[in-house]
């Protein structure tokens, strides 16, 4: 049946139960089909500036913040903040851990309060870490480890899954196609990339870019469970099923993990669909979207 068609029928049936007159409601504007329409450019009025030095910072009276960092607009979104049990325990399985190098054990004992102690403690771990043999196929065919990299102080931490073939050529995290894509993602969600601290579950590419295998990711925590102990984010923002079921021990796709804060190591975590999986299925756009608004709510940035 046509909309018209339709339309009128239902009218029919109105009038026949005796409605004479229809409120007008507003209905809502659909989510943007694409992230990159709303990328404001770099530094322009409108951007946060979200680091340790303070809360996020409205760099324009026009930015889209209420002074209480309430929301300027909209309903509230109902969502649950709780706490996930801990990781599971990986002894209990057939994966091996390995032993803890000394250095990890001796940074997770310390304290970091400024960004040259926390500069430094990174790059005693990344020098570790560019000699690790755990996985012997990873370290015989990366080109090089990918650390992490970005503010040492970040409130925010980004966590993906593994270095691809760019990351690998240049030993920074996502920097290829679906890199560039968070780069539209971070901008319009009015954060800059310097502010964040970016890493993944491993710090080797996977060979032919396969999912990381469990012994792996493993392997690679204690460095990873270190950059958090280090950095101290206030938020993870965990980029896909693999990286949040590694970091939060569940065994839930990110599908189901989105939506919600959840809770690790004192940081709030947000779970999101992966740029890659963006990049094969645009239409989940919507849904980061979505994602990041209510991530940024909770910074006290209302994202239009
Ligand atoms: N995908 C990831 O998960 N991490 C990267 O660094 C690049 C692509």
């Amino acid at each position: 049946m046509n909309t018209k068609r339709a339309m009128a029928q239902l009218l029919k049936h109105l009038q026949n139960a005796g409605v004479t007159h229809i409120t007008a409601v507003e209905i809502p504007k659909p989510a943007p089909p694409t992230l990159s329409k709303r990328m404001p450019p770099a530094g322009r009025p409108g951007q946060q500036s979200v680091d340790r030095s303070g809360s996020v910072a409205a760099s324009s009276p026009a930015d889209p913040v209420s002074a209480s960092g309430k929301a300027a607009s909209g309903s509230p979104v109902a969502r649950s903040y709780r706490t996930l049990i801990p990781p599971a325990d990986l002894d209990a399985s057939s994966i091996k851990k390995p032993e803890p190098s000394s250095l990890t054990l001796q940074l997770l004992e310390e304290q970091f309060e400024t960004a040259e102690a926390r500069s430094d403690a990174l790059s005693r771990l990344a020098e570790l870490v560019s000699r690790c043999t755990r996985c012997s196929e990873l370290s015989a065919t990366r080109r090089q480890t990918v650390f992490g990299t970005g503010n040492s102080q970040a409130r925010i931490m980004l966590i993906g899954e593994a270095p691809g073939a760019d990351e690998d050529a240049r030993g920074e995290p996502f920097v290829g196609k679906a890199g560039q894509l968070l780069d539209k993602i971070i901008e319009s969600s009015q954060l800059r990339r310097e502010d964040l601290y970016i890493c993944n579950i491993l710090r080797c590419r996977p060979p032919g870019n396969r999912n990381p295998l469990p012994q792996e990711a493993c392997n690679c925590r204690e460095f990873l469970d270190a950059q958090i102990h280090i950095v101290k984010p206030e938020y993870i923002i965990c980029l896909g099923t693999v990286a949040a079921q590694n970091l939060l021990g569940s065994s839930q796709p990110v599908s189901k993990l989105r939506g919600q804060f959840l809770e690790y190591n004192g940081a709030k975590v947000m779970c999101t669909y992966h740029p890659s999986y963006l990049l094969r299925y645009p239409a989940a756009k919507a849904q980061v979207w979505e994602d990041m608004k209510f991530f940024m709510k909770d910074l006290g940035v209302i994202l239009k």
